[in-house]
């Protein structure tokens, strides 16, 4: 049986990608993540007791607890997406990016380098190591164009440049030492089980409390959205028939300005959660100062995938967003517990029911 680590697997992503393995596949998990304040087990509820899913509250910064779980588990591969991996958060303060995302991926590296040198030689051979990115590393996108594999790294914000270092890490642990590694970058994510501070659940979150929908700028700036599952699947992809070396860019090919967003949230809100007063969420919008060093677009060339792997996303932006919309609605515990910060009550607890260390 193929055993995979899947670090970050208890966030937004990593746990799509969790529940989409254990549903779909007969890889066995290994799901390390330290818990931070965007590591949710509610998450993982629909998988949390599956044979094929093993827990592990790990730090990967930790070199001794990787090296236990290395030698504990002899994974086959593992995926990588254990970051810090909010803007505005890097904005106000980088150094947990820097710690997690540059650090924690070389530590990673090192440990997993250290164990792959152990395995023989056809091991050595299938294992990967594969890391999961951002098309923010290539920077800022004027109005026309995409980003490609071979686009230069321009990264502008702590923590795109976080994730550029933790890119070039990866690549030189293949180019220096043979590692086998895979590098994928994909564009903004949306879906269920997304912490309410990016953009959309943070929109869908504040409308349901009558909260100001606060657009930053002019609402123009541009982003290309991708739902998580469709992630998830390329991601598996990669990892099963990637070649070693190569970056893969990942990309739902559905630009939208932040404004067309925010108003396709308020038009799925106002037929799926009427207002009593019959008036529309789109008057809780507001334009707020702009973000630092804002990014202007970004947009994925998603060709490369498409042709050499057979990817393309299933859902449609609005398929995807209506979704999601319906799945917030249906799952107002699992935000009302992130608000309360009663998931972490609830982690808690939950360690104390399962042994989790
Ligand atoms: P997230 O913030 O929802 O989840 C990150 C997870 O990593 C959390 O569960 C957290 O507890 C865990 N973590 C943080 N620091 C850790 C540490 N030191 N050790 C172990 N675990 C730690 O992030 P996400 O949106 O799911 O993103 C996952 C990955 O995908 C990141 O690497 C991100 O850069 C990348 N990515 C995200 C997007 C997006 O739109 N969200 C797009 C492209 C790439
Ligand atoms: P975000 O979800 O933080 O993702 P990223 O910065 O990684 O692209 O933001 C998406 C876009 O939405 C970005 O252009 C910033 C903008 N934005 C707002 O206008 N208001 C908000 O409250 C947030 C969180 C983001």
């Amino acid at each position: 049986m193929t055993t995979v680590f899947v670090t970050g697997g208890a966030g937004f992503i990593g746990s799509a990608l969790v529940r989409l393995l254990i549903a779909n596949s007969d890889w066995r998990i290994i799901n390390i993540d330290k818990l931070t304040y965007a590591g949710n087990l509610e998450s993982l509820a629909a998988v949390a007791d599956h044979p094929r899913h093993v827990f592990s509250r790990s730090d990967i910064c930790d070199r001794a607890a990787l090296d236990r779980l290395f030698a504990e588990h002899r994974p086959d591969g593992v995926i990588h997406l254990a970051a810090e991996s909010h803007v505005d958060r890097s904005i106000h303060g980088p150094g947990e990016f820097i710690a997690t995302n540059i650090s924690g991926t070389f530590t990673l590296l090192e440990a997993a380098r250290g164990y792959w040198l152990g395995l023989d030689d056809s091991a050595k051979a299938a294992f990967r190591f594969q890391h999961v990115s951002t098309d923010e590393v290539y920077g800022s996108l004027g109005a026309t164009g995409l980003f490609t594999e071979t686009t230069p790294y321009s990264p502008n914000s702590p923590y795109s440049a976080s994730k550029a270092a933790s890119d070039h890490l990866v690549r030189a642990w293949m180019h220096t030492y043979g590692l086998p590694v895979l590098v994928t970058n994909c564009s903004n994510n949306y879906g269920p089980c997304q912490f309410p501070e990016k953009l959309i659940p943070l929109m869908i979150n504040n409308a349901l409390a009558a909260k100001p929908l606060p657009i930053y700028g002019r609402g123009d700036n541009v982003r290309d959205w991708l739902y998580v599952d469709d992630h998830a699947e390329a991601l598996r992809l990669v990892f099963e028939r990637g070649v070693p070396g190569e970056t893969y860019n990942i990309g739902g090919g559905a630009e939208r300005t932040n404004l067309q967003v925010v108003d396709s949230l308020c038009r799925l809100l106002d037929l799926q959660r009427p207002r009593s007063d019959g008036r529309s969420y789109s008057e809780l919008k507001r334009f707020v100062a702009d973000r630092p060093g804002h990014d202007q677009r970004y947009a994925i060339d998603a060709g490369k995938i498409a042709r050499e792997l057979g990817w393309v996303p299933r859902e449609s932006f609005e398929s995807g967003l209506a979704r999601t919309v319906a799945w917030y609605l249906a799952n107002g515990d699992w935000i009302a517990h992130v608000e309360s910060g009663e998931y972490q009550h609830w982690l808690e607890k939950n360690y104390a029911e399962r042994g989790v260390a």
